[in-house]
C-alpha cells in the first residue's frame, strides 16, 4: 500500500518529506519520488525505482529545493515498478504534482474523455488521470478544481496535490484510504500514517471520507465535498512510531488479520456485481478458448497451495472442470501430462516463489495457458503468466500469511464463477446467489473478528500441547491444512490435519486422553458424517474444540468447545471458517512468547528452490 508524505511551511520539504517516507516502509513499496516547487515556482520531481536509498541518491544529484512539497512510497498496482509509473505524477502541462494511495476504478474511461480534450498521458498508472482532471477544471481556484476532479473519481483514494499556480497551498482529499494532517507551528504535513509524522508533532487531524483538506503554511482548513467547513479536534498522539506502524496492534500478523474484511471487500470490487457479467480485466479468455481446456492444474506452495485446494473444490462443483492441485515443487519434477488444452492456474502472494516459477515456466513450454493469482503487480510470475488475477491484499508484512490467504480464497471463488458463467454449468440464478453471498462476506468475517476475545479464551489450554490435530471434511479438510500449518508456523506446537473420513486408517491410533483436536463442520451436507467423527475421537479421550454454523447445536454433545461463526453460503465457509483458526494461532504463540511476526527459520519470500 503506497505512502503519501506532504509539507508546506517554512522549512525545506525534501528532507522532512524524505523522513516521513522512511517511516511509512513498513506499508510496503517499490519505488518512490518527492516533487517541491521551488523558489522559482517551477516544479522539481525526483523519482527512482526500488527503496528509498535509491531515491536519496537521486536527491544528492538532483538537489531539490522549495518550502513545499509532495512524496511517495508507490506499491505498484496499475504498471509494474518502474520510475516512470513513480508517483508524483504530473498533468501535460506540468504545472500540478499528485501522489496518490488506492486505485481510481474508473481511470481508463476518464484517460479516454481527457484525450479527447488533449490530454497526454506516459505512464500506466490510474494516478495520471488526477492531475490531468484538476487542470481540466482549474480555472483560477485549485480547490475548485481539486473538488470537481474528484466528484468524477470512482474508487478508493487519498491523494495530495501542488500546484505552481497557487504554490502557498498543498490540498489533499481522501476517500476510503488513510489521510492524516500533521500540524506544526511554522508547517504542516499530510501523511497516510501517523509515524510518517511523528519526529516533528504529536498533534494531528484524522481526516474522514469524502473530506477535502487545504493547507497553508500556518491554516488548516477541512472541507466537506459541498465546501462546508469541518470543525475538528485535534488528536494527540500517545503512543510510539512502533506501534503505531502496526496501526496499534501488538504484530503485523493480527494488523493483518483483522484487515480481511477489506481486503476481501476490495478484491471482489470491480469484478463481481449483482445481475453483471464477472469481468476479469487481466484474463483475456473467449468462452471458446475456456471450452477448449480439458484439464485445470493449480500449482503453488504452503498457504497459496492450501487456497488451490478450495479452488479445486470451487471449479470442480461450480464450472465442472476436472482440476488437479499440485505442490510447485513435487509438479516440476514429476512430469505432469501437459499439452495446449491445460490451463494451469499458479498462485503466488509474492509472485517471486522459485519453485512455483518453476512449475509455470515448465508448463508454458509445454503449451499451457497460464494465468497467475499474485498479489504483486510486476512481480516475476505476472510478468511470465498469460493472464493476471491481482489479489488486492496489500502488502503482507508477516511470514505467516493470512489476508493474502484470504483474498486468494476470492480470487478462485471468481475464478470458478467466471468458468461456470463461460460454460453455463451452473444457472444465472445460482450465479447471482453466489455473488450476493460473496459480497456480503466482509460483514461476516467483521463480525467473527468481534468474538477475537471469545477465541482467545481457548488459546491457554492449546499452548501446553505438543500435539493437534486437525480435522475437516470437503471444503474443511482444506482449511483444516491451512489451521495446522498457521499453528506450527507460528507457535512451533506440532499438528497434522486430517480428513475426517480417513482417521480410523490410521491417525486415530495417536488419538489418548487430553489430546487436542480442532474439528471443522461447517459444510451442511457433511454435518453428521463430521459429528461422527468427532465421536470417534471423543470416545478416546481427545479434548475437542469444534468450529460450527450458529444454530448446530448438536455439535455441543460431542465438544468440549465450540466456536460457532455467523451462517454464510457452505461454498464460501472457508474464508469464514479459517479467521478464528488464525487468531487461534497468533493467541497460543503470544502466551508461548514466539516472534509470531518472524517466526523462526522461515522466509516471507521463498526464492530458492
Ligand atoms: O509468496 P507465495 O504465496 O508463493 O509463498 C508461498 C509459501 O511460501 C507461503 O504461503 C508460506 O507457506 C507462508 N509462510 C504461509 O504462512
Amino acid at each position: 500500500m503506497c505512502g503519501i508524505v506532504g509539507y508546506i511551511g517554512n522549512r525545506e520539504a525534501t528532507p522532512l518529506i524524505v523522513e516521513g517516507l522512511k517511516k511509512l516502509e513498513y506499508r510496503g513499496y517499490d519505488s518512490a519520488g518527492v516533487a517541491v516547487i521551488n523558489s522559482d515556482n517551477k516544479l522539481q520531481i525526483a523519482k527512482a525505482k526500488g527503496r528509498l536509498a535509491n531515491l536519496e541518491k537521486e536527491l544528492e544529484i538532483d538537489g531539490l529545493s522549495g518550502v513545499i512539497g509532495i512524496g511517495h512510497t508507490r506499491w505498484a498496482t496499475h504498471g509494474v515498478p518502474s520510475k516512470l509509473n513513480s508517483h508524483p505524477h504530473l498533468n501535460t502541462k506540468k504545472t500540478i504534482a499528485v501522489v496518490h494511495n488506492g486505485i481510481i476504478e474508473n481511470y481508463m474511461e476518464l484517460r479516454k474523455f481527457l484525450r479527447e480534450n488533449g490530454y497526454e498521458f506516459i505512464t500506466d498508472t490510474d494516478t495520471e488521470v488526477i492531475p490531468n482532471l484538476i487542470d481540466f477544471y482549474y480555472n483560477g481556484d485549485l480547490v475548485e478544481a481539486v473538488t470537481e476532479a474528484t466528484k468524477k473519481l470512482r474508487g478508493g483514494y487519498a491523494f495530495g496535490v501542488i500546484s505552481v499556480d497557487e504554490p502557498d497551498k498543498l490540498v489533499a482529499v481522501r476517500k476510503d484510504c488513510p489521510l492524516i494532517v500533521g500540524l506544526k507551528e511554522g508547517g504542516n504535513f499530510i501523511a497516510s500514517d501517523i509515524p510518517a509524522v511523528l519526529n516533528e508533532t504529536r498533534d494531528v487531524y484524522f481526516i474522514e471520507d469524502d473530506e477535502i483538506v487545504v493547507l497553508t503554511k500556518d491554516s488548516v482548513k477541512i472541507l466537506t465535498e459541498d465546501g462546508k467547513e469541518v470543525n475538528r479536534d485535534v488528536y494527540h498522539v500517545t503512543w510510539n512510531a512502533d506501534a503505531a506502524e502496526k496501526g496499534g496492534y501488538d504484530h503485523f500478523m493480527l494488523k493483518e488479520i483483522f484487515e480481511q474484511p477489506k481486503v476481501t471487500r476490495d478484491t471482489m470490487t470491480s469484478r463481481i456485481a449483482l445481475g453483471e457479467d464477472i469481468t476479469l480485466d487481466k484474463i483475456n479468455l473467449t468462452t471458446e478458448q475456456l471450452k477448449s481446456f480439458s484439464k485445470i492444474y493449480i500449482v503453488a506452495c504452503g498457504t497459496a497451495y492450501h487456497a488451490g485446494l478450495i479452488g479445486k473444490y470451487a471449479i470442480e462443483k461450480l464450472a465442472k472442470i476436472p482440476v488437479e492441485v499440485d505442490i510447485a515443487s513435487e509438479f516440476r519434477y514429476r512430469d505432469p501430462l501437459i499439452n495446449e488444452k491445460t490451463l494451469l492456474i499458479v498462485i503466488s502472494q509474492s509472485g517471486e516463489t522459485a519453485d512455483t516459477l518453476a512449475a509455470m515456466r515448465l508448463a508454458k513450454k509445454k503449451g499451457a495457458r497460464v494465468i497467475a493469482v499474485t498479489n504483486v503487480v510486476g512481480s516475476t510470475v505476472s510478468r511470465e503468466a498469460d493472464d493476471v488475477f491481482y489479489t488486492w491484499a496489500g502488502p503482507e508484512i508477516a511470514v505467516a500469511s493470512t489476508k493474502a490467504y484470504t483474498t486468494q480464497l476470492v480470487a478462485m471463488y471468481i475464478i470458478a464463477l467466471y468458468l461456470a458463467q463461460h460454460m453455463k454449468t451452473i444457472s444465472n440464478s445460482e450465479i447471482e446467489e453466489l455473488k450476493k453471498a460473496l459480497i456480503e462476506l466482509p460483514e461476516k468475517e467483521e463480525e467473527i473478528l468481534k468474538n477475537a476475545e471469545k477465541i482467545k479464551k481457548h488459546a491457554e489450554k492449546v499452548s501446553k500441547e505438543n500435539d493437534v490435530f486437525y480435522l475437516g471434511r470437503g471444503f474443511d479438510y482444506a482449511v483444516a491444512m491451512e489451521g495446522s500449518l498457521k499453528l506450527k508456523e507460528i507457535s512451533y506446537i506440532h499438528s497434522e490435519a486430517y480428513a475426517g473420513g480417513e482417521l480410523k486408517h490410521g491417525p486415530i491410533a495417536l488419538i489418548e486422553d487430553g489430546t487436542v483436536v480442532i474439528a471443522l463442520a461447517s459444510q451442511e451436507s457433511l454435518f453428521e458424517k463430521m459429528v461422527s467423527n468427532i465421536k470417534e475421537v471423543k470416545t478416546r479421550g481427545a479434548y475437542v474444540i469444534s468450529v460450527a454454523m450458529e444454530g448446530k447445536t448438536a455439535i455441543e454433545d460431542t465438544s468440549d468447545e465450540v466456536i460457532y461463526l455467523p451462517r454464510v453460503n457452505p461454498v464460501l465457509a472457508p474464508i469464514a471458517t479459517v479467521i478464528p483458526l488464525q487468531l487461534l494461532s497468533y493467541y497460543i504463540a503470544i502466551i508461548k512468547g514466539c516472534d509470531v511476526d518472524k517466526p523462526r527459520n522461515l522466509a516471507k519470500s521463498v526464492t530458492v528452490e
